[in-house]
């Protein structure tokens, strides 16, 4: 029994080649192009879904020193990993994420936290280009050498004096870092203070 049929059986009932089918497969064919199609755009933009490694996470988190109260961006914030371990240590957390599966997944991992977590929790679908940083305490990016390098600007204009910024395996070039650590992956994680 080929897929159309198992479909046709479920949706169209008795008639397998129905117009049901038909429908129901073109649906498919567009959600699955749609959430591909924006995987690939924001792969154009700045980077594509790549997670920070889990072991990593309690490097960034000694790096950030985050302050409870504070406002932490994530440009990029993928499964939401580290916008919901920064409001764990009382953070007030935005991601922005234009790939689909990524925000999506984020949205579901937010739904199940507990209610005082939740609301420290923000996930917008939105290009992080377009975003004020203005009020941001700390910015995370981790994106690719070319992209770190083209924020330098937009920090450069937007954050206040004392801001953070902290960058995963790529460095921003033309910055001195004021720290930076090697976490437990060997991958490097760059600190950077406005
Ligand atoms: C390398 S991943 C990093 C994910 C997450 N920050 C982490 O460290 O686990 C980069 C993410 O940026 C997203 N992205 C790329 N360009 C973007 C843009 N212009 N606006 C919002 N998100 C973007 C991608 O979809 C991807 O999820």
């Amino acid at each position: 029994m080929d897929i159309t049929t198992v479909f046709g059986t479920v949706i169209g009932g008795s008639n397998p080649s129905g117009d049901t089918t038909n429908i129901l497969e073109i649906f498919l064919i567009l959600l699955v192009l749609v959430v591909l199609g924006s995987f690939a755009y924001a792969g154009i933009l700045a980077a594509p879904w790549v997670p920070m490694r889990s072991q990593d996470i309690k490097s960034f988190l000694k790096l950030a020193r985050i302050q409870s109260g504070q406002t932490v961006y994530d440009l990029g914030s993928g499964d939401g990993r580290l916008i919901i371990a920064a409001a764990k240590t009382g953070a007030i957390s935005t991601g922005f994420e234009i790939s689909i599966l990524p925000f999506i997944i984020s949205l579901i991992r937010v739904i199940f936290l507990p209610a005082n977590l939740k609301s420290r929790v923000r996930i917008k679908f939105k290009n992080f280009f377009k975003a004020d940083l203005s009020d941001a305490d700390l910015v995370y990016v981790f994106l690719s050498q070319e992209k770190h390098n083209q924020l330098r600007e937009k920090f450069e204009k937007e954050l206040s004096s004392g801001a953070k910024v902290i960058t995963y395996i790529w460095p921003i070039e033309g910055w001195m870092p004021s720290d930076s650590v090697a976490g437990p992956s060997q991958t490097k994680l760059y600190l950077y203070q406005r």
